[in-house]
């Protein structure tokens, strides 16, 4: 949540951190703004999307090359000009940029307030300008730079990434974390920060990761890592292996088109390497056999599109190891006291790594002494640094905010997990697991065949015209899919849309049915259970009675339920299990081109989301 860039160096600082916001626009988009730092501090910011601050910067105004931007999700404060950062303080000294929630910022506000200052914004931010320059100009740290930022520091609670710029020190920038994530951009002759690596992947490939409650601070020619109280602290140095097309358009209309096209790859590259001579490995991750063969309960917590990938990693784990999988969504899971122990294997699922509400049940559930194994996408983030183990998706950078390739990256990286376990539990042969295994690797073939589906889903969307509401129904594996499909279609096209498990629909739902509500049933495998498939088909048929006009997902082949669907999309076949996959897909259009058609043109930023969502 939010994007924060910083650069000292020798290029124009404006252009670069503009070039840069626009990468990170994903993390937050409600307004955005720089400072130039040339030994007087300028300031542009603009509430709203990065484009109406490009229409108000005059970038030959501003030639200076240290620089600070932002681009923000608000907390604190609507989403207006003066609650846009940076923030600068009362004597025009000090710029600002802050992502997190500083806590305790209503009695800074207050000391400000009784001292005189003005504040200008209702932001929690703002205060850290006013207190810095403050510490700067008065007091024991007056005329020093790092001993006031320290000073500051150590007065706020809460999470923060916060970058200080000085005007008496144009030539270099303190940044401080807590909690929200800040990575340095090492160049020659220049420094970046940024949120993530999209800041600077343009300049640099090496990049170092810092701790919590660490300071940075940058020149030109290198940077200085402290901890809170001044002491000095270390970087872990890194190499960034994501390349800059993966952060490009590559010729498709948004990101999430491209996201979608390339989940052939994602899946693809999280399978790869995680199993030869027979036999699953965990290879990037810290955990042992033993281990895993001692697992007697498995909770999952994630949020949003990766809980519904957990809520398949249930289905296979149950199935395949025959342990109780319990699923939760992550906000909820700590304030209900789980009952977890060192048997216990917490799978944690978070595409960004900073997810806070998933960061704090990773938090809990080590603290009550079980062991936790994250699935994520972004290296050197919070949460796989602070699992026991971690086992990467490889979806490469998702930008689009709805989540599309990770999603899918997510259920296969899931399902390894649950091979895993199965082999070292011994809940399946070997050859079973092989048999599995293949079937997995045979999906992104099969997603590339699916990609076709686009334009039939488009004539789909378009016969549907204006929707107002929608309902989502699957069984078994297909339920979370209905999950997926509505939470795609409501925060894109921002309609109503519920997914439901189609065997509830008559304790209640099917009230909602009426003339011409389009319902989606994504329809299990015939080759699966079949009493799954008749049930299914029956349900499609007390829809249709009711004038619903049916929207069906089934396997090429399944006659059984085209008679009862008004569109039928087929999908290849494939082992149940895997169908999800699969079926995902055309939603993940549906759901672009129906927001498309209410207006909404950049599926890419849905209104009032943000990429990672780094505050509970
Ligand atoms: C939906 C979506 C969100 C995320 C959720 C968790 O399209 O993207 O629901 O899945 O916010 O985010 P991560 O996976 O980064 O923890």
């Amino acid at each position: 949540m939010c994007g924060i860039v910083g650069y000292v160096g020798e290029r124009q600082g404006l252009g670069l951190a503009l070039e840069a916001l626009r990468r990170m626009e994903y993390r937050g988009y409600d307004s955005s703004g720089i400072a130039v730092n040339d030994g007087t501090i300028d300031v542009v910011k603009k509430a709203g999307k990065l484009a109406n601050l490009e229409e108000i910067l005059d970038p030959a105004a501003l030639p200076g090359t240290t620089a600070i931007g932002h681009t923000r999700w608000a907390t604190h404060g609507r989403p207006t000009d003066a609650n846009a950062h940076p923030h600068v303080s009362f004597d025009g000294r000090v710029a600002i940029v802050h992502n997190g929630i500083i806590e305790n910022f209503a009695p800074l506000r207050q000391e400000l307030l009784d001292a005189g200052v003005t504040l200008h914004s209702d932001t929690d931010s703002e205060v850290a300008s006013h207190l810095l320059a403050r510490a700067y100009n008065e007091g024991e740290t007056a005329g020093d730079f790092r001993a006031s930022a320290l000073a500051v520091l150590g007065r706020l609670e809460g999470a923060f990434t916060l970058l200080f710029t000085h005007a008496d020190h144009p030539d270099q920038i303190i940044a401080a974390r807590r909690s929200t994530p800040l990575i340095v951009g090492v160049g020659e002759g220049e420094m970046f920060l940024g949120s993530d690596v999209a800041a600077f992947i343009e300049y640099t490939r090496n990049a170092v990761e810092l701790d919590q409650d660490n300071v940075v601070v940058i020149t030109r020619d290198g940077y200085e890592v402290l901890n809170f109280d001044g002491s000095p602290a270390e970087g872990r140095p890194f190499t960034i292996d994501w390349d800059l097309a993966a952060a490009e358009k590559g010729g498709f209309d948004s990101f999430m088109m491209k996201e979608i096209h390339e989940q052939p790859a994602a899946v693809r590259d999280t399978l790869g390497g995680h199993f030869h001579d027979g036999r699953v490995f965990l290879d990037e991750s810290r955990i042992s056999e033993q281990d895993l063969k001692s697992v007697n309960q498995v909770f999952v917590v994630a949020c949003g599109s990766a809980y519904h990938s957990g809520l398949l990693a249930k289905y296979a784990i149950e199935h395949w190891v025959r342990v109780p999988v319990q699923i939760e969504v992550a906000s909820e899971f700590r304030y209900r006291d789980p009952v977890l122990d060192e048997r216990t294997l917490v799978l944690a699922i978070s595409q960004s790594g900073e997810t806070a509400d998933t960061l704090e049940a990773v938090r809990h559930a080590r603290a009550q002494g079980a062991k936790v194994l994250a699935v994520c996408n972004t290296n050197g983030s919070q949460i796989p640094r602070e699992s026991d183990a971690v086992l990467y998706t490889h979806a490469g950078p998702e930008i689009g905010v709805a989540s599309t390739k990770a999603f899918l990256a997510q259920v296969a990286a899931n399902y390894i997990v649950g091979l895993a376990l199965a082999q070292a539990k011994g809940t399946k042969y070997p050859d079973e697991i092989a048999e599995i295994w293949q079937s997995l690797e045979e999906i992104p073939t099969r997603i590339e065949e699916l990609l076709d589906v686009r334009g039939q889903v488009a004539g789909i969307a378009a016969e549907l015209g204006a929707v107002q509401t929608m309902l989502f129904l699957g069984r078994g594996v297909g339920f979370p899919v209905a999950l997926e499909g509505a939470l795609k279609l409501k925060e894109l096209a921002y309609i109503h849309a519920e997914g439901f498990p189609a065997g509830e629909l008559k304790h209640g739902p099917i009230a909602l049915i009426e003339e011409d509500l389009p319902v989606v049933v994504v329809v299990p495998s015939p080759r699966g259970v079949k009493l799954l498939h008749s049930k299914i088909v029956s349900n499609i048929q007390e829809i249709r009675a009711r004038g619903a006009r049916t929207i069906v997902i089934a396997e090429e082949g399944d006659e059984a339920v085209r008679e009862f669907a008004n569109y039928l999309i087929e999908i290849p076949a494939t082992s149940s299990i895997m169908q999800p996959l699969l079926a995902t897909v055309p939603l993940q259009f549906l759901a672009a081109d129906i927001a498309r058609q209410c207006g909404n043109e950049d599926i890419d930023k849905p209104r009032n989301l943000a990429k990672s969502v780094t505050v509970e």
